[in-house]
């Protein structure tokens, strides 16, 4: 083949790769026909090998010739490269596009339980008056729950207790949270502010108001010279806090082998504020919690000295002050584990 012929050749080639570049439907295959085309055994080297056969004065005319159709046809590639990725880029973003209008995937959020909510914001309370948690066992002995509590074996006030027993000799599912008094006794030396929350246990029969498991936050202050109207003061505190400033509250008088005296404490109709409902029999009061001075056998069963110190204690069920505060009439609810239900509290 003579130049004239192989300068034609090859710009013919140039013309097609151009072609065929511009019509690649994607870059895979436009890496396939660049290969076609300018790879080492490609169209373009199997042209150029034609000059070996030309005079030799001509050869430097056809590889100049070479040269350029060679660099066309690379921008021609790379000029489709360029746009076909830009297309395939839209595509995809397109594809996988994020509909932020699209409603979003509830997260199931959890909560405290109503009654654990109430013992820690009781906890709470006494807490700024320098109350602080203790904790006692569930499985108690008999000694701890009953005797050193001025319970004596066979006296009545037993009965005050449905005490449900365990299989070791002696020992009981705490029937309150009062047991926690002599541990704590025990433990640490006057002055004393210590509150027990804590798990309690009753042989009941389940209806609206009893349960054979329940809460009771119990409180001890055991120091030199407490006294009653300490306790009042302290309980007045506590029941503006929970219940609202203002609020009147009385003490009646109650009766626990391990105070004396012993107080129901009563803050005001939550319902009617006084005037009598039915909610407080008619009353006009509501009694959330039982106290008293600590018996002094009580507190020499706790190895404290009773000429010297005095000490108040009360103790209160969790549930029935969630329930005042949150107008619940069934403590079974508190047990069922029904969503419907501890949604609410959120
Ligand atoms: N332990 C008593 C009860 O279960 C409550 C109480 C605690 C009363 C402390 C007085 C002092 O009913």
């Amino acid at each position: 083949m003579d130049l004239a012929g192989l300068t034609r050749e090859l710009h013919a080639l140039r013309d097609e790769a151009v072609a065929v570049a511009a019509g690649a439907a994607t870059t895979d295959e436009l890496g396939a026909h660049e290969l076609d085309y300018l790879g080492k055994k490609g169209r373009l080297t199997v042209v150029l090998r034609g000059i070996g056969a030309l005079p030799a004065e001509d050869r430097p005319k056809v590889g100049a010739v070479a040269n350029e159709v060679q660099a066309a046809i690379r921008l021609a590639f790379e000029d489709a490269r360029s746009t076909l990725r830009t297309r395939e880029l839209a595509i995809r973003l397109a594809a996988e596009a994020v509909d932020v209008t699209t409603p979003g995937r509830p997260l199931r959020r959890g909560s405290l339980h109503p009654i654990i909510e109430t013992a820690a914001r009781i906890c709470e309370i006494f807490g700024q008056f320098g109350f602080v948690v203790h904790e006692g066992p569930e499985v108690e002995d008999d000694l701890t729950n009953f005797q050193m509590l001025n319970i004596p074996p066979d006296h009545p006030s037993r009965d005050l207790w449905d005490t449900l027993y365990v299989d070791v000799e002696n020992h009981l599912l705490r029937t309150h949270t009062s047991p926690g008094q002599i541990r704590v006794m025990h433990s640490t030396k006057p002055p004393i502010r210590a509150l027990l929350p804590g798990r309690c246990f009753r042989y009941e029969a389940i209806d609206a108001s009893h349960a054979s498991e329940f809460f009771q936050v119990e409180g001890l202050m055991v120091d030199e010279g407490t006294t009653m109207g300490d306790l009042r003061g302290l309980l007045d505190q506590f029941a503006h806090a929970m219940y609202g400033a203002g609020k009147r509250t009385r003490f009646r008088p109650g009766y626990y082998p391990f105070t004396e005296p012993s107080v129901a404490f009563d803050v005001e109709c939550l319902v009617c504020g006084g005037s009598g409902c039915p909610a407080c029999s008619r009353t006009g009061w509501m009694t959330i919690l039982g106290a008293g001075m600590v018996h002094p056998v009580v507190l020499q069963y706790g190895g404290i000295d009773p000429e010297r110190y005095q000490g108040f204690a009360f103790g209160m069920g969790v549930e029935r002050i969630a329930n005042l505060r949150h107008g619940v009439g069934d403590l079974r609810l508190y047990m069922e584990n029904d969503l419907r239900f501890l949604e609410q509290f959120r």
